[in-house]
């Protein structure tokens, strides 16, 4: 098992990872509440089997234990289910010592986050992370918050969590899907930070496809590091380290957008917004072709696509959903542009054109 820190204005707190330790989370939390609290295990049906280990392992250490399940998909990340989980809290008779579990992706510890951020100003909770996603991305940071029928992630809180718990054996009931898409994330901590992480991930392709604990567990080691490292020098996004995170989803999310969040899921947009800021890089002089190359193939190794031709859209409304993102990122389009594997910079002033280039050269219309 290995620990991670990560400093947080509200409170430091660790990142444990490894393989079967979902059994242990009854110990991992025993110092962060107290004897006899309540605990609210929130979870999803199709992972209910990893929040009963869970809940068992926190029972025997003497915790007051419930469920509560939230549907799936992002329709969970809605007032709806914000309130109808702060009305279970309030009914249970939570006060500010008992906490909130989540067992889940994304979705479930982005709207247990926020509910524990509100409820009564603000009570603990853990991650129990069980995508690969959450293990090397959304569990840790402190980000999170509910969507809005205008857009994505439009309401929400800094509040970090008390814990994070990321047990790579639960991985394997992951879909082959799942699992590609989010190794996107992991070529990003490579070629942002961590050159090593790149040629292990070159190298053992294969391994961590099988879904090998070990590759397993080296990857999230290593992603967690990266974004710990990060968010604890940046936990705000206001010196502008955060922004590297950023790599690859400026194109990303417009192709996200574009497609309408159908079609293509979060990973493989963003593996191909890398392919395209990439060849920006190498456009405007400050990678070399063979970063492009090298990227393009790990990207297809780990079972990526890197072009949008399946998906019909034009270039036209990925440039407009860029620049509805960029008013959000203080009016200029921002590209965290690689200069070699480990080390990326931020560049302005990219023509509309250039990027329309870019866009149908990778199959927009
Ligand atoms: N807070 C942040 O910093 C941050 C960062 C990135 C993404 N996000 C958010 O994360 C969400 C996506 O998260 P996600 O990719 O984890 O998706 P998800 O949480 O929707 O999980 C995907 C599906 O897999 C199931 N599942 C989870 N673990 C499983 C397992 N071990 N075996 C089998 N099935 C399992 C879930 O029940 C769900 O149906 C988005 O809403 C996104 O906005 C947040
Ligand atoms: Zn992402």
């Amino acid at each position: 098992m290995k620990t991670i820190p990560v400093k947080s204005i509200k409170g430091a707190y660790k990142i444990v990872v490894g393989k079967g330790i979902l059994a242990r989370s009854g110990s991992l939390l025993s110092g962060l509440f107290r004897p006899g609290a309540r605990i609210l295990v929130v979870s999803q049906t199709g992972i209910s089997r990893y929040a009963r280990t869970v809940a068992e392992a926190i029972t025997r250490k003497g915790f007051k234990v419930s469920f509560h399940t939230l549907p799936d998909g992002e329709r969970a990340k809605s007032g709806k289910e914000l309130f109808r989980l702060l009305h279970v809290l309030l009914a249970k008779g939570f006060e500010r010592k008992d906490g909130i579990v989540a067992v889940g992706g994304g979705v479930v510890s982005d709207l247990s986050g926020f509910a524990a951020s509100v409820y009564l100003r603000g009570i603990r909770y853990v991650n129990v992370a069980t995508t690969l996603l959450a293990q090397v991305d959304s569990s840790i940071g402190g980000k999170t918050g509910i969507n809005l029928p205008e857009g994505k992630n439009l309401m929400g809180a800094f509040h970090p969590p008390a814990l994070v718990i990321s047990d790579v054996g639960v991985l394997d009931s992951l879909p082959a899907k799942e699992l590609c898409a989010s190794l996107a994330e992991v070529v990003k901590y490579g070629v942002i930070r961590d050159a090593r992480l790149f040629r292990f991930l070159e190298r053992n392709a294969g391994r961590i496809l099988e879904k090998n604990a070990a590759a397993l567990e080296r990857i999230v080691t290593d992603s967690a590091c990266i974004k710990a490292g990060v968010v604890s020098r940046d936990e705000y996004e206001t010196k502008g380290e955060r922004m590297i995170l950023n790599y690859g989803h400026t194109f990303g999310h417009g192709i996200e957008n574009a497609a309408k969040y159908r079609k293509i899921v979060h990973g493989e947009a963003i593996g191909i917004g890398m392919a395209m800021a990439a060849h920006l890089a190498a456009e405007i002089g400050i990678c070399s072709p063979e970063f492009v190359r090298r990227q393009l193939a790990l990207l297809k190794r780990l079972g990526l696509p890197v072009a949008v031709d399946n998906l019909k859209i034009r270039s036209a409304t990925v440039l407009k959903a860029m620049m509805r993102d960029k008013k959000k990122a203080g009016g200029r389009l921002r590209f965290v542009l690689p200069e070699r594997i480990g080390k990326v910079t931020i560049k302005t002033g990219i023509s509309a054109g250039e990027l329309r280039n870019i866009l149908r050269l990778f199959g927009a219309r």
